[in-house]
């Protein structure tokens, strides 16, 4: 495949959506670590299962002694499909005529070759490094050494403060990730009414089509990626600050599912290939366990085998009655708003088509962090957020707010990087 050449425009971004082994986008995401799997997917002793990620066709697996191996699909001896293979003698051995490979992608069988053969030696299966955390199976599918594993808070607190889930979307990564960081969305699809007509999540508009709110989006840069504010002008004396965090390339952090600064949510969108995505979500708190059960139980009754209940083919359920108290009528599921609107731009949205406002800013900037990041690729260079040294692995500024209600002068900015110096200081007390 010929160089790409980068410069500015469009088609830059259409190049991003671009998943596949030498694409740019496939190679800017091979340069981080990303969840492939839930760990309930491969429980001990279970069975191998198929996952296909940056359309690479693979299996995951765990060997005798319950660690994660990511192989190629396809055995190295004639192509045959290896998630029906065994797990035995220290690795996967594939059915069709025995072949043994270990996690590290060596041959160490080939039981139908003559004795003494060293053929085996020579084979180098594809394999992949993987990590099992938070409930998640992470693998690093890029080139040379893996860099860090990155110290990510929620990576990092007991697996019993972290829930994890995942969601498949018709659609290519950059639209889901691309939701997260438009904040303004939160207050139109997401936008729903009590039956006493007050507003569950007020936005700038009501179910009447009042505009009682200004708001805009705002973005600051940092060194993993953006910090992403929603202000909303409340009155004459206050506003209100809703800050998020994207963390490039493709994950993001929301006050969602944690009551107050204990804790986030986050969306991590892992192509399968240029038109199918996983969003992988993670849900952890600080400084207590979740519980799981009373998560799960919620999540289940939207999704069957990761699929959303509501989806294309049934167009979301939407109920049109409904509509006054469910801005989008599709009932109370985030996930399922947000969906319709991400795999509703099409398999891969046609950027070329869009007409941005001044409120898609942040989300210009996540862009502009993903082409400067395919950018250092092209000239040798790691990209933004690749750790290397064990001591720069770590990312104190990253955090959320639900509602911080200031004065009406209050610059969000200073308001949090006053937080940051509260968030070290208590960091460096808990040590
Ligand atoms: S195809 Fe797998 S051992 Fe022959
Ligand atoms: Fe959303």
């Amino acid at each position: 495949m010929a160089a790409h050449v980068w410069g500015t425009g469009t088609s830059e971004y259409d190049a991003l959506t671009r998943v596949g082994p030498g694409t740019p986008g496939g190679d800017l995401l091979r340069r981080y670590w990303h969840p492939v799997a839930l760990a309930e997917e491969i429980p001990p002793g279970g069975a191998p299962v198929p996952v296909r990620i940056m359309s690479e066709d693979l299996v995951l697996f765990r060997d005798e002694q319950g660690r994660p191996g990511l192989l190629g699909l396809h055995c190295s001896h004639r192509g045959a499909d290896l998630s029906y293979g065994r797990t035995e003698d220290g690795g996967l051995r594939c059915l069709y005529h025995g072949w043994l490979y270990d996690r590290s992608g060596r041959c160490l069988e080939q039981p139908g070759e003559p004795a003494g053969s060293t053929f085996h030696e020579r084979i180098r299966h594809p394999a992949y490094p993987c990590v099992e955390r938070a409930d998640a199976i992470f693998a690093y599918l890029g080139p040379g050494e893996a860099p860090e594993f990155p110290n990510y808070e929620f990576l990092v607190v007991p697996n019993e403060n972290v829930f994890a889930i995942k969601l498949f979307h018709a659609c290519n990564w950059m639209q889901g990730n691309e939701g997260n960081i438009d904040l303004l969305h939160l207050s139109f699809v997401h936008h729903m009414v009590s039956s006493n007509g007050s507003d569950v999540a007020p936005g700038p508009i009501d179910h009447r089509g009042a505009a009682p709110y200004r708001e805009k989006v705002e973005a600051e840069l940092t060194s993993y990626g953006l910090r992403v504010c929603k202000v909303r002008e409340l009155n004459d004396e206050e506003k209100e600050f809703y800050l998020c965090t994207y963390v490039a390339p493709n994950w993001y952090a929301f006050p969602g599912g944690i009551v107050g600064d204990d804790g986030h949510s986050l969306n991590w969108h892992v192509p399968v290939d240029d038109t199918h995505h996983w969003k992988f979500t993670f849900i952890f708190n600080r400084k207590q366990p979740l519980n799981k059960h009373a998560i799960r139980s919620g999540r289940q009754a939207m999704t069957e085998g990761y699929r959303s209940a509501r989806h294309i083919q049934n167009r979301y359920l939407q109920d049109r009655e409904s509509m006054d108290t469910y801005y989008a009528g599709m009932g109370t599921v985030f996930q399922a708003h947000d969906m319709c609107m991400t795999v509703g731009a099409g398999p891969i949205q046609d950027r070329s088509q869009e007409h941005l406002t001044t409120q898609d800013a942040a989300m210009v900037a996540a862009r502009t962090l993903l082409l400067k990041g395919a950018r250092d690729i092209a000239a040798g260079r790691d990209p933004q957020g690749v750790i290397r040294e064990r001591q720069q692995n770590r990312f104190p500024r990253l955090f959320t707010w639900t509602s911080a209600i200031v004065p009406k002068d209050t610059d969000w900015k200073a308001y949090f990087h006053e937080k940051d110096r509260e968030f070290e200081a208590e960091l460096m007390g808990a040590r």
